[in-house]
Order: C-alpha cells, then sequence, then structure tokens
C-alpha cells in the first residue's frame, strides 16, 4: 500500500476500506508515513470529507494505536464528553453523582483548549491535586471511590495526539471527522459501556452555529454507536457562560455551592441532564423521570460532596469548601437597556489575558482569576450598575504595564463584548431540542 494512493482516492472521494485506514494510523503512529503525506491527507479528509463508516474505521484504529484502561469491576462505566464552553464546569459535579449510583467514572479530561477551560486546570486550583494517575491508581481509586478525573495517559490514542499536533500546524483541525476520531478515540479508551455527549453551540463554543454542532453531535453520536458504545447526546446552548463563574477557582467554588445543594439553575439542570441518560442506559433508573428524582436525590442529601472530597482527597489535593480568587473589580452598564449579547469568544480571551488560561503551551496558570456573570441574557439593566465582576490583580498578562494600566484594559476588553439593546432579546433554550 502506498500513502499516495491512499491521499488520491481521499481527494477523489473514494471510500478508504478498513484496512486502508489502518495503514494511516499505523504509518502516523510509528512514524513511517513522513508528516507532509499525513498534513495532505488530512487536507484531503477535511476538502473532501469521509464516509461514516471511514469515520468510524478511523476512530477505531486511532484507539487501538494505543492502551485501554482494563475493566476493574463489574459496575458498569460510564462518562461523559463536552465538546467544551465558558464555565462548563459540570464534570466536576457530574462524575461524583454518577459514581453515587454504583457507576464507575474513569474521566479521562484535557486541559484548557484556546478559550475554553480544562477541567483539569480547575481541578489543579486545589493544591496538590495530581492529574497524572498511573491505570493502577485509577483503578484502585475506581474500586474505592467510584470516580477519577485525571489526564490522559501517554499511551492513551498515541495516533490522535501526532495526528493533532500536524491538523494544528495544517489548519485542518475542523474536519467533522477528525474531530470526531480525535475525541472518540480518547473517550473509548476508557472502555466505557454508556457515553453522554453535550454537544454545545453559540459565541463561547468551538461550534459557533447551531447547525454546525447538529452535525458534529450526529457524526459523534453515530462514530460511538458503530462502535458499540450507548451513545447520547445533548445539544446545549454556549452563547453565555453556564452558571455565574468562569475561571478555574471560580468555578470550582460554583461548583461547591451545587454540591452543596444550591447553585445556579443551568449548572444543575444540565449537569442532571446530562446524567439522566446514562442512569436509563445502565438500569438505573426506569425513565428520565425517576432518573431526576434520584440525582437531585443525590445532590441534595449531600452524598455528592462526600464523593467529590474523597476524591479530591485521594488524587492529592487540599480540600477547602472555598478556593481563593484574586482582588474583585466591577464593570459597569455604559447604558440602561437589555443585555442582548455577550462575545463569548472574547470573554474567554480575557481569562487568558487575565493568566486563566495558556497562550503557549508552558505558561503557568493564575487559578485565581475569572469572571462572575452579574447579569445574564435578558436581565433588564440600568446605567451604572455592575454587568460583569472580573477577579485579577495584574499578575497575569506579563506585559511590562502597570497593574491599574492593566486592570483599565481587562474592563475595556469585558465592556467591548457585552451588547445592551432596547428590547429583550428572544428567550435562548439551554437545551436545545432535538
Ligand atoms: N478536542 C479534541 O480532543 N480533538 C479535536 O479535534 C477537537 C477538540
Amino acid at each position: 500500500m502506498l500513502a499516495t494512493q491512499i491521499i488520491a482516492k481521499t481527494r477523489d472521494r473514494i471510500e478508504l476500506s478498513a484496512d486502508e485506514i489502518q495503514f494511516i494510523v499505523r504509518g502516523i503512529t510509528d512514524g513511517t508515513i513522513p508528516d507532509y503525506q499525513i498534513s495532505a491527507w488530512a487536507m484531503a479528509v477535511l476538502c473532501r470529507g469521509i464516509t461514516p463508516a471511514e469515520t468510524a474505521a478511523l476512530t477505531a484504529a486511532m484507539l487501538d494505536s494505543g492502551d485501554k484502561l482494563p475493566r476493574c469491576s463489574d459496575r458498569p462505566r460510564v462518562d461523559k464528553h463536552s465538546t467544551g464552553g465558558l464555565g462548563d464546569k459540570t464534570s466536576l459535579i457530574l462524575a461524583p453523582l454518577l459514581a453515587c449510583f454504583d457507576l464507575d467514572v474513569p474521566m479521562l479530561s484535557g486541559r484548557g483548549l484556546g478559550i475554553t477551560g480544562g477541567t483539569l486546570d480547575k481541578l489543579e486550583a486545589y493544591p496538590g491535586y495530581r492529574c497524572d494517575l498511573t491505570t493502577d491508581e485509577i483503578n484502585r481509586q475506581l474500586n474505592q471511590i467510584g470516580c477519577v478525573i485525571t489526564g490522559t495517559t501517554a499511551t492513551v490514542a498515541p495516533a490522535d495526539r501526532k495526528l493533532y499536533a500536524l491538523r494544528d500546524a495544517s489548519s485542518t483541525v475542523p474536519s467533522l471527522a477528525l474531530i470526531t476520531a480525535s475525541i472518540m478515540s480518547k473517550k473509548l479508551a476508557e472502555s466505557l459501556d454508556a457515553l453522554v455527549l453535550d454537544v454545545k453551540w453559540g459565541s463561547g463554543a468551538f461550534m459557533q452555529t447551531l447547525d454546525e454542532a447538529k452535525q458534529l453531535e450526529a457524526s459523534l453520536v453515530t462514530t460511538g454507536q458503530r462502535v458499540g458504545v450507548a451513545t447520547s447526546s445533548l445539544l446545549t446552548d454556549m452563547n453565555q457562560p453556564l452558571g455565574r463563574m468562569v475561571g478555574n477557582a471560580c468555578e470550582v467554588n460554583e461548583s461547591m455551592e451545587v454540591l452543596e445543594g444550591g447553585g445556579p439553575a443551568d449548572v444543575v439542570e444540565l449537569t442532571v441532564e446530562l446524567c439522566v441518560p446514562l442512569l436509563i442506559a445502565t438500569g438505573r433508573a426506569a425513565d428520565a423521570s425517576q432518573a431526576r428524582a434520584k440525582l437531585s436525590e443525590a445532590i441534595r442529601d449531600g452524598r455528592t460532596l462526600k464523593v467529590y472530597q474523597k476524591m479530591i482527597e485521594a488524587q492529592g489535593g487540599k480540600f477547602s469548601e472555598r478556593l481563593p480568587l484574586a482582588a474583585p473589580h466591577d464593570v459597569l452598564a455604559p447604558r440602561s437597556g437589555y443585555v442582548s449579547c455577550f462575545d463569548g469568544q472574547n470573554l474567554g480571551h480575557c481569562v487568558v489575558a487575565m493568566g486563566g488560561g495558556r497562550r503557549q503551551q508552558m505558561d503557568a496558570i493564575d487559578h485565581r482569576v475569572g469572571l462572575e456573570m452579574l447579569s445574564k441574557i435578558g436581565d433588564s439593566v440600568e446605567a451604572g450598575q455592575p454587568l460583569i465582576r472580573f477577579f485579577y490583580d495584574g499578575a497575569g498578562t506579563g506585559s511590562g504595564t502597570g497593574v491599574g494600566t492593566q486592570i483599565d484594559e481587562v474592563s475595556r476588553q469585558i465592556l467591548a463584548a457585552i451588547s445592551i439593546a432596547d428590547e429583550p432579546p428572544p428567550p435562548l433554550s439551554l437545551i436545545v431540542n432535538h
């Protein structure tokens, strides 16, 4: 088999066999196909598209390029994947919540990507929290507590690591098939029985339009089902941050509010709704209304909080009820009216600029910086009223300017990301009906 023939077939929209796809993935993993041919093939996939069968074969081959987490109990294994967005903290609550139902949740998670925060960065706001558990440590913790949130190991889907770096360098990231294979090969390495996907659309998400998000959702679900995992999905709104808090320690603190039985209604609703199909798929609930009742009770009676605390401590974290934040500053409404939209990309860039995310791979994170949304889309506001509070004391930007100047600059950027209109905007649906 020749790499050039395979590139030409994809270029000419001729479907590849599973053997041909395995050949490409083997060549990516062991380095026998040079980077320029892999990049050319990725560009052909991006421009010409590949079929659902090819996407499933690519996912399976990338999954098989590395190790899978071995099963360590008879309990069903479940997990969630979110395509990411501002303030998306559901993983922190969902993993211990599902563990309350005698399910194993081996969540292999990631770091921040672009403007979207990463679950591992959030949990590392607890001093000492370890995200580099070995397979034995993961299994031990699953047997003791039922949930783990840690990083992918070097041996999980190595083909994805190599291909992702080449996609990044060859402008071939936004291919539905390549995104699908990348996400699913890592998730399926957890040896799951059931998976739920939270596919987000909107200004603070990877997929900016509803149509793109629907296509990604269909591709992810079809691929999961083709490889034999009970896969379901929710399509959810990311035109404004989820909950009120954005940023690492900010989101941990807001998750604690939910675990204590309070917290913003949208965070609670989304977390519960993501768990519903998993409880049904594993026989823990007969239907959605029973699942919702059981899940709400497991939060209300404090069981989930106990599991969460055990998880943080088992992974070396110094648990505390609230984590410290940087100094607060308020951004005030320049006029009266209705909050009509947020520019999620720019809000995310502000958090990164304050040091809450990475501009370069090796950047250190200031976990204490972030945003508190004092208003949400549709709220009526008066001129001079605080709209967004940001937590920042000038330690993160490294721009060399004075702290006061940096704080003014962040205020200006945040203000530019908020629109106020005379009329209320149409209401948003957190969960888009299918
Ligand atoms: N997340 C991934 O893991 N891979 C992609 O290709 C895009 C988002």
